[in-house]
């Protein structure tokens, strides 16, 4: 058991989600610690009948501490966990900062759990876009060899926290205000008011004309299925949901998947909820999925335009799946496995 656990970015979206699902898992510990940045310190957070006051995260914070599961800004973890590394047992991480480095396992537990056993002090969550497609894709690619992808997302504000959210909510009351008319309004997470909007930029540009965000579906789900020859066409859409991300995806597989055998695969992959019956209106929407630790798929169709290809839709709470319970995840995997 890990006797002492720290939660480092307590405050915010997914470490608030963190906290709940650390509480409704009756995740093992001695003792939790809640850690973020200095504007919160002091801020109390109700946890297993305890109040818990929230510290500063530094170095010091770290020491006789087993477990730390982060969810800090990219610039944060880049900062704070090699010190972290020096003093605790394992890191569970949420940031993008360190997924990429050869030696950080990056895990999802129904996938490739197995991973963990190399890790060197340091596991990293995938991105929440990832998680919910590469769920979806596992037992595809283990069937018929997963080729190519191409997947458009629709995802909520929540994915960028809690100022996405509070963009949503206010730039939405601006554009009813302003007899249902778009107008200008001041923004704390995205480029433009996402109030009945979309906005096709997540992330920063990079190479080839993509943004972070889409380059992060082609890197991280070759990594999580070991596989570098897959290829991905990623288009990452903010819509003005406030949490669950959509995703359209088209899977072209080594050999043919029916509809029906597609729907066994899913049917019997770990995670995975098939809701997929048309005539029936039965499909997985944001407001189905919100607060679920499922990845929901429906929508399923041969593509008419190509053989060997597939068509589907899929749905996950990119806080609960997509971020804090896929952490909570791989620290019970940990406890029960290393
Ligand atoms: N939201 C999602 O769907 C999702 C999914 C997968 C992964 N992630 C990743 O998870 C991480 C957290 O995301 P979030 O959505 O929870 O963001 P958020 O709501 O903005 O929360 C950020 C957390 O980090 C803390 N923090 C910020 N600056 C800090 C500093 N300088 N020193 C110490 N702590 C600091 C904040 O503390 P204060 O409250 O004190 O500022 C807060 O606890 C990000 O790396 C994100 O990419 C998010």
């Amino acid at each position: 058991m890990f006797d002492t656990v720290a939660v480092a970015g307590a405050t915010g979206a997914v470490g608030t989600l963190m906290i709940r699902m650390f509480q409704e898992r009756k995740f093992p510990y001695k003792k939790m610690k809640f850690l973020a940045s200095k504007r919160s310190v002091g801020t109390v957070i109700p946890f297993n009948g305890e109040d818990i006051v929230v510290e500063e995260l530094c170095p010091e914070a770290f020491d006789g501490v087993d477990l730390v599961i982060g969810s800090t800004p990219d610039d944060v973890a880049r900062d704070f966990i090699p010190e972290a590394r020096k003093r605790v047992k394992v890191i569970v991480d949420e940031s993008g900062y360190w997924r990429m480095f050869p030696d950080v396992p990056l895990v999802i537990p129904e996938v490739n759990a197995e991973a963990i056993r190399k890790h060197k002090g340091l596991v990293s969550s995938p991105n929440c876009s990832t998680t919910q497609m590469v769920v979806a894709l596992k037992p595809l690619h283990d069937y018929a060899r997963v080729r190519r992808v191409v997947v458009s997302t629709y995802q909520a504000t929540s994915g960028a926290g809690l100022p996405g959210n509070r963009d949503l909510v206010n730039n939405s009351k601006a554009w009813l205000d302003n007899d249902c008319q778009y107008c200008e309004c001041e923004t704390e997470a995205f480029p433009y008011p996402i109030g009945f909007n979309c906005i096709p930029q997540i992330g920063g540009e990079r190479e080839f004309g993509y943004t972070s965000e889409e380059l992060k579906l082609l890197h991280e789900t070759r990594k999580i299925l070991d596989d570098p020859s897959i290829q991905v066409c990623p288009t990452a859409v903010r819509v003005p949901v406030a949490n669950c991300h959509s995703e359209s995806v088209v899977v072209e597989t080594e050999r043919k998947i029916t509809v029906e055998k597609a729907r066994e695969l899913f049917r019997a992959m770990p995670g995975v909820v098939l809701m997929d019956d048309l005539s029936a209106k039965s499909y997985p929407t944001p407001y189905h999925c919100h607060d679920t630790d499922d990845v929901y798929v429906g929508r399923i169709r041969e593509d008419i335009s190509a053989p060997n290809s597939l068509a589907f839709w899929c749905v996950a709470d990119n806080l609960r799946k997509g971020a804090a319970t896929n952490a909570v995840q791989i620290a019970e995997w940990i406890q029960q496995n290393l």
